[in-house]
């Protein structure tokens, strides 16, 4: 298994503390935002881990990050662009990916579950994690049935669809490159990673499950000022970096 960090982005949202840093390195509590991802994919035992970074941004993740080996790890970089779309990671890491299956978590997701068993008991297809939330527009989300069984996902509904949202880490095997690459922009000009999860679903192959713990998208004022609270209350005995 292949980890990949999606670190790049905009971050319109957090202006002006993002005009010359990037949003997955301001400080949550104790550490720098990427930590928490980072934690995530490391105490699942993912030991080659691809970070994806804007080009202004790029020296200061190496700076911090260096090349893995302070955290028993290996990291390789790769510069995005400009932003196209969460599932274009998927383009930019093919070589890095290579025939492997691979987990993917965004750098501004903060979990506080642990993944360990669904990413080392993963194997085909592709799997995604929900979580209900009330404000299921900022997101991708999924409609499902009794027995958990995907029927639906949508990217940002502005009429509602259902209120569970899917949170920012997915697993997918190594058809997923392929599967970016045939991807068309949607409206937005985005690679759209609803598109690549929707491949999945009509082929019978997407499995879900249900996010037990917080988690939260640390890209507004709010939701970071939450992750805040969230890291010095109930992450810090669960971090191992
Ligand atoms: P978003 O929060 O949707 O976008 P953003 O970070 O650019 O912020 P804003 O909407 O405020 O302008 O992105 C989710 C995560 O994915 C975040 O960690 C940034 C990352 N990302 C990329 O690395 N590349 C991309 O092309 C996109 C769309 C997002």
């Amino acid at each position: 298994m292949r980890g990949i960090i999606l670190s790049g982005g905009a971050a319109t949202r957090l202006r002006p503390c993002t005009k010359v840093t990037s949003k997955q390195l301001l400080p949550v509590y104790n550490r720098p935002m990427i930590y928490y991802p980072l934690n995530t994919l490391i105490k699942a035992g993912i030991k080659e881990i691809l970070i994806i970074v804007s080009p202004e941004r790029a020296g200061d993740y190496l700076n911090l990050l260096g090349s893995g080996k302070d955290f028993g790890v290996k990291f390789t970089y790769e510069i995005q662009d400009k932003p196209g779309g969460l599932a274009e990671a998927f383009i930019i890491g093919e070589n890095f990916i290579d025939e492997e299956d691979v987990t993917m978590i965004l750098g501004d997701n903060i979990f506080e579950d642990d993944f360990t068993d669904e990413i080392k008991n993963f194997k085909k297809g592709g799997k995604v994690f929900a979580k209900e939330v009330h404000d299921p527009e900022r997101f991708g989300v999924v409609k499902f049935d009794k027995n958990m069984k995907v029927i639906e996902i949508k990217e940002k509904p502005q009429e509602w669809v259902s209120s569970h949202a899917l949170t920012g880490l997915y697993i997918f095997d190594q058809r997923v490159v392929e599967i970016a690459k045939n991807l068309q922009p949607s409206p937005r000009g985005e690679l759209e990673i609803t598109d690549i999860q929707n491949w999945y679903l009509q082929k019978g192959e997407l499995d879900m499950a249900m996010v037990k713990g917080d988690w939260i998208d640390a890209g507004t004022f709010d939701s970071l000022l939450e992750a805040q609270n969230l890291a010095k209350n109930k992450l810090q005995d669960k971090l191992i970096i």
